[in-house]
C-alpha cells in the first residue's frame, strides 16, 4: 500500500513501511503494551518549544505551558526542566505542576471561576500572577489576599473583541464569550485594581482562542491590547509584563499555521514599532507545544460492512479521544504497518462506546483488517487530558519516547481504580 502523509512537527516516519516515532517501532510498542496506547515524542515537544525560543531570542520572555493541553506529570516535568512556567486553571493543575517540579514564581493562574480555596493555595505556593477575568473576582481575590497577608500579583484578562476565526467552542476573544473584561471597561478596571490594598498590578493579558492558523488575529489583538497599555500607563499604573495567551494552531489536516518563530518575529515588529519591544512578554501555549508530539495507537477489532457505510471498529473511543465528537475535529488515522495487501475501502472509524457520536474519523480510505494497528495522529493535546472513564473503560497507558527509549509515564488504569472512591450502600 502507499505510505500515508504525516503532519508536520511529529517526529513520525515510515521506515521500511513501518511507522516509527523517533527511533521506536510503533507496532512493536503496541504489541508489547497493548492498546489503546498514547505515545509521545520528547524531541517533538522540545522542537516545538525551541521554535518559540527562537522567536524570543534577545527578548525578555516567559513561556508558560498551558498544561490543560496535556497535564501528565512527566510532560510537565519535561517542560519545567526546559525552563517553562505553567498556565494553570485549577487547584488540581497547581498541585500537579508543583508535583512535577514547577517553579511557582513562573506559574500564572487563568480561568473565570477561581474559588477562594484555589486562590489561597496559589498565594501559599507563591505563584507569579493571577489573570483576573472579572471585577467580582478582583474583589474576592483582594479579600483573600488581605486575609492571607500578602498582595496578590495580578493582571487583567482583556477581551479584545477579535475574531480568531476558529471553532466557536474554542474562540474566546469575542464580545459574546464568557472570558475576560470588556475592552471598553479595562482602563477603569485597572484604576480600580490599583487602589485595592490586597492587589499588586503586574501585567495585562489576553487569549483570543485556540487552533488559530493565521497571524492576523494575533496582530489585531496586539494592537487592541497595546492601545489599552498606552491608556493604563498614562494613568500612572506600570505594567511589568504583557501576556499574549496561547492559541497557535497545529497541522491536523494540511493546516498551515505560522511557525512560532515566524509569528513572534512579526509580533515583535509591532511591539518594537509601538515602543514595547523591551517589555517582558509572557505566552501561554498549549496545543502548539504538544499536539503533534503524540499519537494514539488502537487495534482494529472488527470490520463491519453496512448498508450505507462500512465501519472499522477500533478499541479506542470517544472517552480516549473526545475531539472528533466534541468539535467535529479531524485527526489523521494511518496504519502503522503498510506492508499488507488488503484493498483500501471507505470506512468510518468508530469506537466501542454505545453512542453514534463515538467516531474517530469519517469517510476514510483505509486498507486494514481486524488485528491491524492504527495510529490516530496529532493527539498529544486535548486528548488524554480530556479523557474519561465513560462506559467504565480504563484510561490508556502513556509512553514518552526519547530516542530509542520508550518510558512508561502512566500505567493503564486498573478497573478497580475506577471505583476506588466509591462506596456501596
Ligand atoms: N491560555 C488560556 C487562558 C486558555 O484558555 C487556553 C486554552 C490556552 C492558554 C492554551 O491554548 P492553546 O495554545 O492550547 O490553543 N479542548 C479544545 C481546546 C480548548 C482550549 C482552551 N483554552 C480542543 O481540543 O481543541
Amino acid at each position: 500500500m502507499t505510505t500515508p502523509n504525516l503532519p508536520r512537527g511529529t517526529h513520525l516516519q515510515y521506515r521500511v513501511q513501518q511507522l516509527t516515532l523517533e527511533e521506536v517501532d510503533l507496532k512493536q510498542l503496541a504489541s508489547t503494551h497493548g492498546t489503546p496506547l498514547f505515545v509521545y515524542s520528547k524531541a517533538a515537544m522540545l522542537d516545538a518549544l525551541a521554535a518559540y525560543e527562537t522567536g524570543f531570542k534577545g527578548r525578555q520572555s516567559q513561556i508558560c505551558y498551558a498544561m490543560k493541553a496535556n497535564s501528565s506529570l512527566a510532560v510537565l516535568q519535561l517542560f519545567a526542566k526546559a525552563g517553562c512556567g505553567f498556565d494553570i486553571v485549577s487547584g488540581g493543575e497547581l498541585a500537579r505542576a508543583l508535583a512535577a517540579g514547577a517553579d511557582a514564581k513562573k506559574i500564572i493562574f487563568s480561568g473565570v471561576g477561581k474559588t477562594r480555596e484555589e486562590m489561597w493555595a496559589a498565594l501559599g505556593a507563591g505563584i507569579g500572577c493571577f489573570n483576573v477575568e472579572s471585577l467580582a473576582e478582583l474583589d474576592v481575590l483582594n479579600e483573600v489576599a488581605l486575609d492571607f497577608g500578602e498582595r496578590a500579583p495580578i493582571s487583567l484578562r482583556v477581551n479584545p473583541d477579535v475574531d480568531a476565526k476558529t471553532h466557536p467552542y474554542i474562540s474566546t476573544g469575542l464580545k459574546g464569550n464568557k472570558f475576560g473584561i470588556a475592552h471598553k471597561e479595562v482602563v477603569q478596571a485597572y484604576a480600580y485594581a490599583a487602589q485595592c490594598p490586597g492587589l499588586r498590578v503586574v501585567g495585562i493579558d489576553c487569549h483570543i482562542g485556540s487552533q488559530i492558523v493565521d497571524a492576523s488575529p494575533y496582530l489585531d489583538a496586539a494592537d487592541r491590547m497595546l492601545d489599552l497599555v498606552d491608556a493604563i500607563e498614562a494613568n500612572g499604573i506600570a505594567l511589568e509584563h504583557l501576556d499574549f495567551g496561547g492559541g497557535l494552531g497545529i497541522d491536523y489536516a494540511g493546516d498551515t499555521p505560522p511557525s512560532a518563530d515566524v509569528l513572534w518575529i512579526k509580533l515583535f515588529e509591532k511591539l518594537d514599532a509601538r515602543g514595547y519591544g523591551n517589555r517582558k512578554i509572557l505566552i501561554e501555549p498549549g496545543r502548539s507545544l504538544v499536539g503533534n508530539a503524540g499519537v494514539c495507537l488502537t487495534e482494529v477489532l472488527y470490520m463491519k460492512p453496512g448498508e450505507d457505510k462500512n465501519f472499522c471498529i477500533v478499541d479506542a473511543a470517544m472517552n480516549d479521544l473526545p475531539r472528533p465528537t466534541l468539535y467535529d475535529a479531524y485527526h489523521g488515522i494511518v496504519p502503522v504497518d503498510t506492508t499488507g495487501d488488503t484493498p483500501a475501502q471507505m470506512v468510518d472509524v468508530v469506537g466501542p462506546i454505545c453512542e453514534s457520536g463515538d467516531w474517530l474519523g469519517r469517510d476514510r480510505s483505509l486498507a486494514v483488517q481486524a488485528g491491524d494497528i492504527l495510529a490516530v495522529l496529532s493527539t498529544g493535546a486535548y486528548s488524554m487530558s480530556m479523557g474519561s472513564n465513560y462506559n467504565s473503560r480504563n484510561r490508556p497507558m502513556e509512553i514518552l519516547v526519547d530516542g530509542t527509549e520508550p518510558h512508561i509515564i502512566r500505567e493503564r488504569d486498573r478497573t478497580e481504580d475506577q471505583w476506588a472512591n466509591e462506596r456501596l450502600l
